[in-house]
């Protein structure tokens, strides 16, 4: 459709009918008045009238149901304007691919463009045509559970793979049947909750917003994505979806966002709970006159909206203008004329879990695991024959994450069955040991442990938290292994040696005494439908770690927040870490880095560092500089290296961080070889927000270094000409 027509389409709408553009119902209101699925559902209309009116539609089931969803509709509909229809797809539909937090640890964009290209063709073929995704919160508190669903704790991570995800998922064009729109979210700083407790206040400078928080937003709507959702929280006191410092000033105005604005779930309501809307009218209102589109599930902007019209409390420009943004994207779509897009059930069956789409799953969960420690103990040797599997989760099938789609379960590779296609002729011993909930204090499965522990020539500890554990609205305040895994730990560690301890889990936790204790670490995250194939040819070496902490891993929850991207302070504390130093900056009864740093990881081969070079001494503003980094394999194993390269601004005008990530690449060499890494630097890489949260670079001696946070190496200065 031209835009003309749009216009006149919109010209022919009535106020109620228009308003319905603006309302979104879970799938389940429409078919059965099924009640809600991530939140409170609100008061609910008939079906017959919800199926009339609704502009769009989300968390829906499979192609079938998105056809009969849009012929529902479409039937209903006196303007016959086609249903929108979305779904949370956040790290694969049926093929499911590693938690967001583990995809950063890969430390590689195109793989996750690569993961989202399967994505985007699976929920295709189910009838999706927006996926709430990337989201792209920057979160540096691992109590909050939401940090499973972001890539770093590192902006420019978050940024980099949000945009490689959208610019994946929408294609060139969105009216090709296989390409899906983006949403990103939660706009803004969702991730920086107050004592790392879902939904809460979030309190910070401008300075600190547009720095650490903005920016990854911004990456992934300058990649081209169509939607964005304002997050639950209050930021600085006002919350996002009535924010509008946020959305008309910053978003729109400032970034010139033209898409389209969706609440998240049951938001404006949530405007009378937070206090800043006194009903569900006065809280449609202040959303409205925001920049928020589309109301989602809760019916304040259906049952308020054309009243605040006819009252002159909202203009009928400003329901226009929100209506215009969603039929242009549902243009866009080509639902116009092909109204149930790429739903097909051909396809999906052609799709699902194709042996394609296994092996990209099966590589990423490869490439995002993170060996944290291992004292010669990996790989196994495959001539093994009697291997130990202990644990609450050795037979565990929900190793996919919180959003993994409902059912994922059914099609994972557990770890007997990934060992067994490895080593058909080992035997394994079974044995859980132990619960894994909090309160669980049974041990009385440990001996029967131990027992098989001391027979096995090897031992897989397989340890962690619960898939529920973390993901919305799963917060925690002690970040140990529930239940009585340690005492498991122990108990096995003390009979073998020969043990690797493997962990799933959905966020960074405090592993301080396991790290003490056991030879070997493997952190598998959550990695989904392939765990068992990627975990068995992970220890038995045909894959080669190459995971990098994408988040600090803390020896005490009491450490956060603790943002790898510290400043020194005026009494920064000297080393060694492990003991308090007077008058400084530090803890009295701990050191103050974390167990594992961002960036660490280890690999079953070596690779040494050997010179940083830059092609010149002083850059001028509109000139580059080249960062020169040899790398070298020096062990025995072809594996893969994450190159990382931090900044440091020794003299500011505000203070600097003493390590800031500002590039990586991911490199292969083959036993014995070196690379050349080669980072263009910038004077846009050089800026940062001043006292008055204006972006500037400041002339002056700047440095790079190599190596991980913590562990620089290589330092190398410059100077940035005035
Ligand atoms: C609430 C979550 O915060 C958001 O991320 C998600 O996209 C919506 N629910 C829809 O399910």
């Amino acid at each position: 459709m031209t835009e003309q027509a749009l216009k006149e389409l919109l010209d022919s709408m009535t106020l109620e009918e228009k308003v319905g553009q603006l309302v979104q119902c879970n799938a389940g209101q429409f078919i059965a008045n099924q009640l809600e699925i991530t939140g409170p559902g609100g008061e609910l209309l008939p079906a017959e009238e919800l199926c009339r009116v609704m502009g769009s539609v989300l968390t829906f089931e499979d192609a079938k149901q998105a056809k009969a969803l849009q012929d529902m509709h479409l039937a209903a509909d006196p303007k016959k304007i086609p249903l929108l229809l979305m779904l949370d797809v956040i790290h694969g539909l049926r093929t499911t691919y590693p938690i967001p937090l583990a995809m950063g640890c890969s430390f590689d964009d195109d793989l996750v463009a690569e993961c989202a290209d399967m994505a985007r063709k699976e929920s295709a073929a189910c009838g999706v045509h927006v996926t709430f995704n990337p989201m792209v919160d920057t979160a540096r508190d691992a109590r909050w559970g939401r940090i499973l669903e972001t890539n770093s704790e590192e902006p420019l991570i978050n940024g980099r793979m949000g945009a490689a995800l959208v610019k994946a998922t929408q294609g060139r064009d969105l009216s090709d049947p296989e390409n899906i729109a983006c949403c990103v979210k939660h706009f803004a700083a969702y991730g920086a909750g107050e004592a790392g407790r879902d939904y809460n206040a979030v309190d910070v400078s401008e300075r600190m917003l547009r720095e650490t928080y903005l920016p990854a937003y911004k990456a992934c709507l300058d990649a081209g994505a169509r939607l964005i959702m304002p997050s639950f929280n209050a930021l600085n006191g006002i919350p996002s979806v009535a924010n509008k410092t946020l959305m008309n000033r910053i978003l729109r105005e400032e970034w010139g966002f033209d898409g389209v604005v969706i609440s998240d779930y049951d938001a404006v309501g949530e405007l009378v709970t937070h206090g800043v809307a006194a009903d569900a009218k006065d809280a449609a209102r202040l959303a409205m006159e925001a920049g928020c589109d589309i109301d989602m599930v809760k019916n304040a902007y259906y049952l308020h909206l054309a009243e605040l019209v006819r009252e002159g409390k909202i203009s009928e420009e400003t329901v226009d203008a929100a209506v215009m943004r969603v039929l242009r994207l549902k243009n866009e779509l080509g639902l116009f004329e092909n109204p149930y897009h790429g739903a097909d059930e051909k396809a999906e069956e052609e799709l699902y879990l194709c042996p394609a789409h296994r092996e990209i799953a099966r590589r990423a969960a490869e490439e995002s695991a993170v060996l944290l420690k291992n004292e010669c103990i990996l790989p196994f040797r495959k001539s093994i024959k009697k291997i130990a599997l202990i644990g609450p989760f050795a037979e565990e099938t929900r190793l996919n994450g919180f959003w993994s789609r409902p059912g994922a379960e059914k099609y994972t590779v557990t770890i007997p069955e990934g060992i067994r296609a490895l080593l058909p002729d080992a035997e394994l011993l079974i044995q859980k040991g132990c619960g894994a909930e909090f309160g669980d204090t049974d041990t009385e499965g440990i001996p029967a442990a131990v027992r098989a522990a001391e027979e096995a020539e090897a031992v897989i500890l397989v340890l962690g938290e619960p898939e529920n554990y973390s993901g919305e609205g799963r917060s925690r305040a002690e970040l140990n292994l529930p239940g009585p895994q340690m005492e498991l730990a122990r108990a096995v560690l003390q009979v073998n040696r020969n043990t690797a301890a493997v962990l799933f889990n959905g966020r960074p936790l405090v592993l301080t005494e396991l790290a003490e204790s056991a030879p070997a670490i493997l952190e598998m995250w959550y990695p989904g439908t392939e765990a068992g194939n990627a975990l068995a040819r992970l220890l038995w070496g045909d894959a080669n770690p190459c995971g990098r902490l994408s988040a600090g891993m803390p020896r005490s929850v009491g450490q956060y927040p603790m943002p790898y991207n510290r400043t020194n302070t005026g009494r920064p504390k000297p080393p060694p870490d492990d003991r308090p130093a007077p008058f400084s900056s530090c803890y009295l009864d701990m050191p103050n880095l974390p167990l594992y740093s961002f960036g660490y990881g280890l690999s079953y081969t070596d690779f040494q560092y050997e010179r940083l070079t830059t092609d010149r001494k002083t850059i001028h503003k509109n000139e580059e500089l080249k960062v020169t980094v040899t790398v070298r394999n020096t062990g025995k194993r072809a594996g893969k290296e994450t190159v990382q390269l931090y900044l440091q601004d020794p003299v500011a005008s505000v203070v600097r961080p003493i390590q800031q990530l500002i590039d990586y690449r991911k490199v292969f060499l083959e036993p014995g070889e070196s690379k050349n890494v080669c980072f263009t630097i910038r004077e846009q890489q050089l800026r940062f927000f001043d006292f008055t949260a204006h972006e500037v670079s400041e002339a002056g001696e700047f440095r790079v270094s190599t190596g991980y946070a913590d562990h620089l190496i290589l330092t190398e200065s410059f100077i940035l000409a005035d």
